[in-house]
């Protein structure tokens, strides 16, 4: 009894790990890090773009409504991503990284707080 709901919340701090932020890594090598650069030296600098730019760019990419001379490059950058992913990409560029921080830094301590729950339930049940 005691060991299964020790397993329940470990597993939950975890996971609120792993879903807080989407990886732009893959971005990165064309818009920098921080999306601080022009891609290929052809795109606005992305992190200058408002949330709401930078969704309807990446949904126009999907659908082809949007782009200039090198939309071939982000339509298949863009046709990889859920609507839920443009969101949460559009909320960390233009929201700054602060945030996906501090929900990781969260999640930690929820962690933290878990597993001290553990090391005390083990205690009892010995
Ligand atoms: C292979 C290089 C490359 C990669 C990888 C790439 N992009 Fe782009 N991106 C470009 C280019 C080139 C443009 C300008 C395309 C055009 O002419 O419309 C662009 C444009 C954009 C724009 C619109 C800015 C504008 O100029 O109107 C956004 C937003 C964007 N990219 C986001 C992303 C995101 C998010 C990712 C990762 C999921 C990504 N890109 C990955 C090359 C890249």
């Amino acid at each position: 009894m005691i060991k299964q709901s020790i397993i329940t919340i470990t597993t939950l701090g975890l996971l609120s790990v792993s879903v807080s932020a989407f990886d732009t890594a893959v971005c990165a090598g064309c818009h920098g890090k921080d999306f601080e650069k022009k891609a290929l030296n052809v795109s606005k600098i992305v992190k200058d773009l408002s949330k709401e730019d930078i969704v309807k760019a990446l949904k126009g990419y999907k659908d082809g409504s949007y782009g200039g001379a090198m939309k071939t490059v982000m339509q298949g950058q863009a046709k990889k991503l859920s609507d839920e992913d443009i969101t949460a990409i559009a909320t960390q560029i233009a929201g700054g990284d602060t945030k996906s921080e501090d929900a990781n830094k969260t999640a930690e301590d929820a962690n933290k707080t878990a597993e001290d729950t553990n090391k005390t339930a083990e205690k009892a049940s010995k």
